[in-house]
């Protein structure tokens, strides 16, 4: 059995077509980037509509299909940018109407998870979420993936691009950053808030932005990332204690992060624990992810009807239950 899964949340627009054996066929996406500005809602949904076809075909020919192969559609209900959603659901609709084929609606920070899951072979781990509107640690309980702990302002992805906007870079500036903070050698002070198992980035943002011209660019970088990260380790520690767990799972955009990987592996050897990064092309946003979590659901008896298959911006993990 195939499922083909859209994901059009924000910047990218992907297709992933996959088989029941969790076996991906094909993977393939466009993505939105701005050399001057950050991400523009109604500019990206334009990106994709204008993308969707030519990335839909380039996965067919990938997996050396025709659409009547396909056994399930799935597409990313959200969260996400509503105009970008609903162009990734329009298309999902229009094809399981044209060539009456079960639709299935799936949670796109799920997806993350359970694609990491197939690919690292992690059993029951602290999963690490760190995306541009996400920042959580989570862990599976009773059917429902929690969530531990939480960014209380922005998401640490938003904070590193808007950050790195101030700048003067473009969009996405993370992976830019990531360069710049090893090549940064001073520590410079600023703030660190971490509430409970909760963090907080806005004011780590601020201070560092007046910091602009004053201070070395690459130790301004070093300094930010270090307590961004230290914060999000520190939270991870004491979720794989409170839980009892060994092993991270570390997922979403900022996953690509040679920093951000090499501090929390740091922690993980300590403790004894395992760390599990899925490859880079699957941590950032993909349509894999949302065809092998659309199996999962559509294998356990879940379908969406086109009537009830409207976006939601604001869903939220523990919206989903586990089935498998
Ligand atoms: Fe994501």
């Amino acid at each position: 059995m195939l499922c083909l899964g859209i994901e059009s949340t924000a910047h990218t627009f992907g297709i992933g077509i996959i088989s029941d054996k969790g076996k991906i066929l094909a993977n393939e996406k466009e993505s939105f980037r701005s050399k001057h500005s950050g991400l523009k809602p109604q500019e990206a949904a334009d990106f994709h509509l204008s993308n969707a076809c030519k990335v839909l075909k380039r996965a067919l020919a990938k997996a050396k299909l025709s659409i009547k192969d396909v056994d399930v559609l799935a597409f990313a209900r959200g969260p996400g940018l509503g105009p970008c959603l609903k162009v990734g659901a329009t298309a999902a609709r229009t094809l399981s109407l044209l060539h009456n084929k079960p639709l299935v609606a799936v949670n796109h920070c799920v997806a993350h998870i359970e694609i990491g899951k197939l690919l690292t072979k992690a059993k029951d781990p602290v999963v690490v979420y760190v995306s541009g509107g996400n920042t959580q640690i989570i862990a599976l309980e009773k059917n429902r993936y929690r969530i531990f702990g939480e960014t209380l302002d922005i998401g640490i992805g938003n904070m590193l691009d808007s950050f790195g906007r101030t700048l003067g870079l473009g969009f996405p500036a993370g992976p830019i950053l990531d360069k710049m903070y090893f090549k940064g050698k001073k520590y410079i002070e600023l703030p660190y808030t971490v509430k409970g198992t909760d963090l907080a980035f806005a004011g780590l943002q601020t201070a560092a932005e007046k910091l602009i011209g004053k201070v070395k660019k690459e130790d301004l970088v070093y300094s930010l990332l270090q307590n961004a990260f230290a914060m999000l380790t520190e939270v991870t520690e004491r979720a794989l204690a409170y839980t009892e767990r060994n092993e991270v799972l570390l997922v979403g955009g900022v996953a690509s992060s040679r920093a951000l990987r090499s501090t929390l592996s740091k922690m993980c050897k300590a403790r004894n624990a395992k760390l599990f990064v899925p490859k880079q092309e699957f941590c950032v946003d993909n349509g894999a992810m949302i065809a092998w979590l659309g199996m999962l659901e559509f294998l356990h008896g879940k379908s969406t009807p086109v009537e009830k298959s409207a976006v939601k911006q604001k869903l939220r993990l523990d919206d989903t239950e586990i089935k498998w």
